[in-house]
């Protein structure tokens, strides 16, 4: 398989979940190494990544929604524990020996597609109304704190 890019149609326009989001973009392309390359420690690599994503970058989008009020937070929320569950039986799949890499590669780029591109869309325009700045490069301030919160 080819590797594949970020583009426009993944953004959120807030840059630092775009940036958090372009890392699946990173672990579909390592996916396709672990295939070429027939290794399975790449692919070990790319669960346990996977796993601090899941706790990481969806509680910090979980606060934002929070903070803005989304109204379809919880819906959200219950989306993202379904793909945690899903990278943790992978996880144990794996552990276990199994060759799990197509049905990953093929679970990361629905995510792509249809939580991505679509679900995360849905909340930008009410957390860019609700906190102001959240594109700046803020030194201080909100964006900072949450930032050091979930990734420090
Ligand atoms: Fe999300």
């Amino acid at each position: 398989m080819p590797y594949i890019e970020w583009t426009d149609e993944f953004a959120t326009g807030i840059n630092v979940i775009d940036c958090q989001h372009k890392r699946i973009i990173h672990y579909i392309n390592q996916l396709t190494d672990a295939q070429n390359l027939n290794s399975p420690e790449i692919i070990g690599d790319v669960l346990i990544h996977l796993i601090d994503y899941t706790l990481s970058h969806f509680a910090f989008e979980e606060s934002l929604m929070d903070e803005a009020g989304y109204s379809a937070a919880s819906i959200h929320k219950q989306t993202h524990e379904a793909f945690r569950e899903k990278i943790n039986s992978y996880h144990e799949r794996y552990r276990a020996g199994e060759n799990i890499t197509d049905d990953l590669f093929q679970l990361l780029n629905i995510w792509l597609m249809d939580h991505i591109a679509e679900d995360d869309s849905s909340y930008v325009p009410v957390v860019k109304q609700n906190i102001p700045g959240i594109n700046a490069d803020e030194k201080q301030g909100w964006l900072k704190t949450k930032i050091q919160e979930f990734f420090s």
